[in-house]
């Protein structure tokens, strides 16, 4: 086993979501941790709060990961050991409005963090995919075998086109990839001093639900109850953003460790437990004490009926399993609203 507090990692859109979650756990592992974010989609009190929780401070670089010149200057100060590049724009639906802008975004700082990872001696990539990958899949739990369709959005091309350019690119063998295909990352730090921050009205369930309960919003809608499923609403496997940061270690032990099977692998990162709409609401009401007002609506388009994984594989390899449960993600994301 390598000494873990010898390494570095570079951490690309760290003060997001996902990544402010990631570098804490890299921090407390005892990672020295580079945070390189533009502040597109995050706030820079989000860093001094990581270091509140860690106790420790990563080195912060403001900067566009689209910059390859601001980049380079980076990887020449720092000896990089892993690189988890979480830096993307996030919304399916903007990207739909918006297509160019995601492929420049997340395809140029993906190109350049290859280039970059190639040219310094880099061990490794841990990359951010998406369930999207996947679709609607057509036999569930999905598998990391089971076949991509066609992405409707940009965002989700951006995904899928993300992960064979890292296969293509590191097919030549001079470092590894990990990309991990996460399903719907909810709740947040048990501090509650980070969590998510959406911009708007929020189009994801749990940002809605927390909100309505809060009083910001009028009311709930259920989109569709006439699904093929246990109460009509659709299904998805809800995954605790502090798992999932702890994903991204195991992941960098791996490649850090030299365990990697082959120079580029996936991994699904879930609980492999599907839960309704419905059942998102009672859990809410009964976790909280609060009354959700909520009403059924018609379907969503582009929604996918059930989505859930297996995660078998990360269990097997990476040795990560998910550990926190929906009362956990609850409790994390309703106390995360009321400091907001
Ligand atoms: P987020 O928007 O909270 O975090 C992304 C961070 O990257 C932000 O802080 C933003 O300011 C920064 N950023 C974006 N473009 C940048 C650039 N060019 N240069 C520097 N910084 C840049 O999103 P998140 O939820 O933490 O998601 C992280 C990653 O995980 C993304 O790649 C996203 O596509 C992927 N993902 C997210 C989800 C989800 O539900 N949140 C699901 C699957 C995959
Ligand atoms: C969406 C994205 C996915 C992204 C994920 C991030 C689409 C098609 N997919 O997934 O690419 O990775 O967010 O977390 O946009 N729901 C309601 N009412 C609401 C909001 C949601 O009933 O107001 C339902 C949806 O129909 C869905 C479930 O709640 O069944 C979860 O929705 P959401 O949080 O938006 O995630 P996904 O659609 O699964």
């Amino acid at each position: 086993m390598m000494n873990m507090t010898e390494k570095t990692v570079l951490v690309t859109g760290g003060l997001g979501y996902i990544g402010s979650h990631t570098v804490v756990e890299l921090l407390v592992a005892g990672y020295q941790v580079i945070v390189v974010d533009n502040l597109s989609n995050s706030e820079r009190f989000i860093f001094d709060r990581i270091i509140k929780i860690a106790q420790k401070e990563p080195v912060f670089y403001q900067d566009d990961v689209c910059d390859l010149a601001a980049m380079s200057n980076i990887f020449k100060k720092h000896q990089v050991d892993v690189v988890i590049h979480f830096a993307a724009f996030k919304s399916v639906g903007e990207s739909v409005e918006k297509p160019l802008l995601y492929y420049q975004n997340n395809l140029i700082s993906l190109l350049n963090i290859l280039q970059l990872v190639q040219e310094n001696s880099v061990e490794g990539l841990v990359f951010s995919s998406s369930a999207t990958v996947y679709g609607e899949p057509d036999v569930l739990p999905a598998t990391e075998e089971t076949p991509f369709i066609k992405a409707l959005s940009a965002y989700g091309s951006t995904k899928q086109m993300g992960e064979e350019i890292i296969e293509m690119v590191t097919s030549s063998g001079v470092f590894k990839a990990i990309s991990l295909r996460y399903f719907n990352p909810v709740g947040a730090h048990e501090t509650a001093l980070i969590g998510e921050l959406p911009k708007g009205i929020p189009n994801n369930l749990f940002p809605y639900v927390t909100q309505t309960a809060k009083g910001k919003l009028a009311m709930l809608t259920v989109f569709g109850d006439d699904y093929n499923t246990v109460d009509g609403t659709c299904v998805r496997d809800y995954i605790h953003v502090v798992d999932l940061a702890k994903a991204h270690l195991a992941a960098c032990r791996r490649i850090i460790n030299q365990e990697c099977q082959s120079a580029s692998e996936v991994y699904n990162i879930g609980t492999g437990n599907g839960t309704t709409v419905l059942e998102i609401i009672k859990q809410f009401e009964a976790t909280t004490d609060k009354l959700l007002p909520y009403k059924i609506g018609a379907r969503r388009p582009g929604d996918a009926e059930a989505v859930y994984a297996d995660s078998s594989k990360a269990e097997k390899e990476l040795l990560w399993k998910a550990t926190l449960n929906l009362k956990d993600m609850i409790q994390s994301s309703w106390a995360w609203e009321n400091t907001l």
